[in-house]
């Protein structure tokens, strides 16, 4: 069975016009577990869907997916099931609501990541066929500076690493930033302090981070704000609901509804591909396609 052979979407003939606008694709990574990817990956996503954004949210940790535990999904296909051409990508996608779908991904993932240029044209397409036309992507990956790690980061436009005031997260993640810059050629990261009591930690632990790198090589790191320590969090998670849905007053859901607001203001990422496609090509390492943000 060849990539390519994979089966698509039922919907490609009649899908509505594809305004073929581009996808923003944000990893959400650290250095370090536990530190609360996973927590912000499905309320980032959750909270850009309730601002109206098409949003996927693409559960790309092998080792931990959590994801589909955090929703109380049960998937029967993933990935894997995909790239065997077993089933279709939309047979995998489940709708949360109107604006929001998961990606289960589990298995498949590090077939994904590892996958050659010459074999992903039937991914390409099939992520390309999705019925809905999509805002943001929103790729919770595995922890710290695996490939596979690497390659979701390197096909994203934004990457947002999250961090803890502790010194073995601010290691862990001064390490990923400093790897995947030199050796993927990564050249921009946005810190998201997570489990802070205020603003003032959360700029004091940005600038800890900025100081571990020497000026002269230092990638471009910008703040992406904060997300305080909130009991509401672990309670939402213990009855399998989202925080900014189950708790949207809570100081958490509060946060991360304004990290969604900035985010949609992030500026548009351009590029070649067009679409979502562009996201797989990249993850294969296809070289033709060039990014640039527009100011
Ligand atoms: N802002 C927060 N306030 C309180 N607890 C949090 C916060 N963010 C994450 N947690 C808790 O930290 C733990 C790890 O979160 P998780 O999202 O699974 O991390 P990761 O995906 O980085 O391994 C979970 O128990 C989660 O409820
Ligand atoms: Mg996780």
């Amino acid at each position: 069975m060849q990539l390519s052979d994979i089966k698509l979407g039922q919907c490609s003939s009649t899908a509505s016009p594809d305004p073929r606008h581009p996808v923003q694709v944000i990893a959400v990574t650290g250095g370090k577990g536990g530190t609360g990817k996973t927590n912000i990956a499905v309320n980032l996503a959750q909270a850009l869907a309730n601002e109206g954004q098409s949003t996927l949210l693409l559960d790309a940790d092998l080792g931990m997916a959590n994801v589909d535990v955090m929703l109380g999904l049960s998937a029967t296909h993933t990935l894997s099931d995909v790239l065997n051409g077993q089933c279709t990508l939309e047979d995998i996608v489940i709708d949360i609501d109107d604006k929001l779908q998961v990606i289960p991904a589990a298995s498949g993932i590090k077939e994904l990541a590892d996958m050659k240029q010459q074999g992903c044209a039937g991914l390409v397409r099939a992520f390309s066929d999705l019925k809905h036309p999509i805002d943001f992507l929103v790729v919770d990956t595995a922890t710290g500076i695996s490939e596979c790690v690497a390659s979701f980061c390197r096909a994203a436009t934004e990457i947002l690493v999250v961090v803890c005031n502790e010194p073995a997260s601010i290691r862990d993640s001064v390490a990923q930033i400093s790897l995947f810059s030199s050796e993927y050629g990564i050249s921009r990261f946005r810190i998201l302090a997570n489990k802070v009591e205020s603003a003032n930690e959360a700029q004091g632990l940005f600038r800890t981070i900025i100081s571990r790198f020497n000026d002269n090589h230092r990638p471009q790191i910008s703040f992406a704000g904060y997300i305080p320590i909130d009991e509401h969090l672990g309670k939402a998670v213990r009855q399998h609901r989202v925080l900014v849905n189950a708790y949207p007053r809570s100081r958490a859901a509060m946060a991360l509804r304004h990290l969604a607001g900035r985010v949609i203001d992030w500026p548009q990422p351009e590029y070649a591909g067009g679409h979502i496609e562009f996201f797989v090509e990249r993850l294969v390492g296809n070289e033709n396609i060039e990014t640039e943000v527009m100011s």
